[in-house]
């Protein structure tokens, strides 16, 4: 009972009251967005606690010093050679990213590296380990944690007590943040596996709006595909020895527009997310009663990212700051 109160304590403490422990992503893919500044304003306004920023944003930073908004700072993937193998490059960002906006701005993550794939995985760890050094050495290595951004598609495995990460370079990353006590951070998208997979999958399963129990794992009965991808990664972790990490989900959404078919429509992604806020408290199967940290994608509507169509409109703002579709935090 002590080590519950002391628990739901420190949850507490980590997020300032009155604010809503949903982080949203903000992308910068845009035209005609708001200002810095008028971001965060929006932020608080709509009381969202927590923000995950892709590169160290100049603008974004000093806009969010003393603020109390929660932070995930993004290394680009681009400069991950570099402070792999060079430690002082990795303590000159750290000093010139991090600890120049220290405590002001309140970081919770660095994320090194979004998604990273093919050869490039092998400068992960050690980019992680170059920052993480830097941190120490800065006395914030407690207090900032150092991980990396993965996509579903870094596990394999069905039903979730299967999963297991379906590539090499993971193994060593997930123990390495369980010897941190750094979480993985993980993008978790039922629309994406739901797109692959019409055939098999139901629409309603990746909306968290089936009526009952879909999958029966064991003991474990998954009513929604977020559940069950998440609970994939955890057996993933524990698979490769790192059961003690965390899953922060870095990123999940559902696009409002762009696609041929009707999927991808303002209702389908109202419903999503406004299920994803609503379901995220109440932890997984697996991890059942556990607050699941997670970072929606994405605060605006990014009319200049490249790829599918739909990935303009994965927003739940306008860049006029009207919301895409109705939706409270
Ligand atoms: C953040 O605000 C404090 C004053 O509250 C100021 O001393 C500090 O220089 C600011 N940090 C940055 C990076 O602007």
């Amino acid at each position: 009972m002590l080590a519950l109160a002391l628990l739901l304590l420190a949850t507490f403490a980590a997020i300032p009251t009155g604010i809503s422990s949903m982080g949203v992503c903000y992308g910068v893919n845009g035209g005609d967005l708001p200002s810095a500044s008028d971001v965060v304003q929006l932020y608080k306004s709509n009381g969202i606690g927590l923000m995950r920023i892709y590169f160290p944003d100049a603008n974004a930073l000093q806009a969010l010093n003393n603020t109390g908004i929660g932070v995930v700072m993004g290394v680009r993937n681009e400069d991950l050679p570099t402070l792999a193998s060079n430690p002082r490059a990795a303590a000159a960002w750290v000093r010139d990213n991090v600890i120049a906006h220290h405590p002001g701005v309140s970081f919770r993550y660095i994320a090194v590296g979004n998604e990273v794939a093919g050869g490039d995985t092998a400068t992960i760890l050690p980019a992680m380990r170059n920052i993480r050094n830097a941190l120490a050495h800065a006395g914030l290595a407690d207090t900032i944690k150092v991980s990396t951004a993965v996509h579903s598609g870094a596990t394999q495995g069905f039903p979730p007590s299967q999963g297991s990460f379906s590539q090499s370079y993971m193994g060593p990353i997930a123990r390495y943040l369980q010897r941190t006590g750094a979480p993985l951070l993980c993008n978790v998208y039922p629309y994406f596996s739901y797109l692959g997979n019409k055939a098999q999958i139901d629409i309603h399963y990746a909306l968290f709006t089936s009526p009952g129990t879909v999958v029966q794992d064991g003991d474990m009965a998954y009513q929604n595909l977020f559940d069950a991808l998440v609970d994939t990664f955890y057996s993933a972790l524990e698979d490769a020895g790192a059961g003690n990490v965390d899953v922060v989900v870095s990123e999940s959404g559902w696009p409002s527009a762009g696609g041929d078919d009707d999927v991808a429509t303002a209702g389908n992604a109202r419903t999503y997310n406004q299920n994803l806020i609503d379901h995220v408290g109440q932890g997984t199967p697996k991890r059942p009663g556990r607050r699941i940290e997670t970072y929606m994608f994405a605060m605006f509507n990014e009319d200049q990212k490249t790829g599918a169509e739909t990935e303009k409109h994965f927003g739940l703002f306008n860049p006029d700051k009207s919301p895409a579709y109705p939706i409270s935090f």
